[in-house]
């Protein structure tokens, strides 16, 4: 459903991505790992519209994207989880989560199950969200994405700050995004956490896809390669800084 070919990103005259290639098919969870700085948000960012590749192709559903902005991008039912939890600091939960929402019909996210998923967005309903944790600012956030029920999901580190309970709330959220045969990329560094779930990982390194596997468990388990391609030492492959 998503292809990104060969696409090169630039900030003024430096080339952060270098021919990324990248696809994503009807219902799969795609993992993107790398270190600090390697390009993971350059490449969703020019997959959203919010960047345009200098040279390279973005096709969605056939559709070619790469010169839409990103209020068309998004209105083709592409929903991006940004990093960094941002939300509307000054709208309460409520509001945030009300306005994201988007009725699509069968299969779609409701209220309901959105604040059974993060009980803490429920007990801090009419609080603004700019008063909110860290944490609780990114559960918002991605209840705001679940309730926009797009067909594809971009998720910039879903999970960077947030305590291990929330971080494992996050993981079964994920999953029943998969299980409901939503689509999405995975951004993340946390390794183990990321090749439990997706369908399929990929490696960005200076901005250039160097390793794809459709066998994330085989990758968890090659201590050499994690170490080669990401830095870190099986076991404690927790985080890429671990
Ligand atoms: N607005 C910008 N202008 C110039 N350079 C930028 C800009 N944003 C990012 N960069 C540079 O582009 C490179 C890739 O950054 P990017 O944010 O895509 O990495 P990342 O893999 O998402 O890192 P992180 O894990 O820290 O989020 C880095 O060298 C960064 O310094
Ligand atoms: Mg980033």
């Amino acid at each position: 459903m998503l292809e990104v070919q060969a696409v090169d990103t630039f900030y003024g005259s430096s080339q952060i991505l270098h021919a990324a290639t990248l696809s994503v098919r009807e219902g799969e969870v795609v993992g993107l790992l790398g270190r600090n700085g390697m390009g993971k948000t350059t490449l969703v960012h020019t997959i959203v519209g919010l960047l345009h590749p200098r040279s390279g192709e973005i096709t969605f559903d056939g559709k070619r994207i790469s010169t839409l902005p990103a209020e068309k991008i998004s209105r083709l039912g592409m929903t991006l989880v940004p990093q960094g939890h941002r939300v509307f600091p000054s709208l309460t939960v409520r509001e945030n989560l009300r306005i994201a929402r988007r009725r699509v019909g069968p299969g779609e996210w409701t209220m309901e199950e959105v604040l059974e998923n993060f009980p803490a967005l429920e007990q801090r309903w009419s609080v603004s969200a700019g008063k909110l944790s860290g944490g609780q600012q990114q559960m918002l956030a991605m209840g705001r994405a679940l309730l926009g029920n797009g067909r594809i999901m971009l998720l910039d580190e879903p999970t960077e700050g947030l305590d291990p309970q929330t971080v494992a709330r996050m993981g079964e959220v994920i999953d029943e995004l998969r299980r409901r045969g939503t689509s999405a990329i995975l951004v993340e560094q946390k390794v183990n956490f990321t090749l439990d779930r997706v369908d399929r990982a990929v490696v960005l390194s200076r901005g250039r896809i160097v390793h794809e596997t459709d066998r994330p468990q085989e990758l968890k388990a090659d201590a050499a390669a994690l170490q080669r391609l990401l830095g870190v030492s099986a076991g404690h492959g927790a985080a890429v800084h671990s």
